[in-house]
């Protein structure tokens, strides 16, 4: 059994409905255990030392993720600089939905951080234009699937 963390944040839902299709296709792949949780959720950051794949996922917010991820992100580097989590070598992915940049900021952020956190980034990000039409959901789905694929 593989673990995937997959967090997200959302202020208007579009990004909300792109994770959960997501962790429909990570859970079709069969084979993976999926915990989701949004940024404003209680968990602990440990969780994040028991996967073997963690998402995360945002909407672009002045050309960055929002605070509420930026918050999350900076605690789990924190973490790791205080030696509380270790995530050195485990695979990444990305999401989100944005406006008018074309995905580039959620781009270049995500990846900046998946390096100062250690990561390896698995596939490129998958990135959509504000709401989610039906296609985008079933695109997003397979991303998923694509994920659990790459971790058997
Ligand atoms: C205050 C604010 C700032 C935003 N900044 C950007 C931005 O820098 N680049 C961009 O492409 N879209 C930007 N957007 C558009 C959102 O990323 C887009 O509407 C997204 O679909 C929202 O996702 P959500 O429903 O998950 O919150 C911004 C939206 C708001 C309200």
């Amino acid at each position: 059994m593989r673990n995937v963390v997959v967090l997200y944040d959302s202020v208007t839902g579009n990004t909300a409905k792109i994770a959960e299709s997501i962790v429909n296709g990570l859970k079709r792949g069969g084979n993976v255990n999926v915990i989701l949780k949004k940024v404003d959720e209680k968990f602990s950051l440990r969780i994040l030392n028991d996967a073997d794949l963690i998402v995360l996922g945002s909407p672009a917010r002045y050309a960055n993720v929002t605070p509420g991820m930026h918050t999350l992100i900076t605690a789990i580097l924190e973490a790791i600089e205080l030696g509380i989590i270790n995530l050195k070598g485990k695979l990444f992915a990305f999401f989100g939905s944005y406006g008018w940049d074309g995905g580039i900021a959620l781009e270049k952020v995500f990846n900046k951080y998946a390096k100062l956190m250690g990561l390896k980034v698995l596939l490129p990000g998958f990135l959509i234009t504000e709401t989610p039409s039906e296609n985008d959901l079933k695109l997003a789905e397979e991303f998923g699937l694509k994920l659990a694929s790459l971790l058997k």
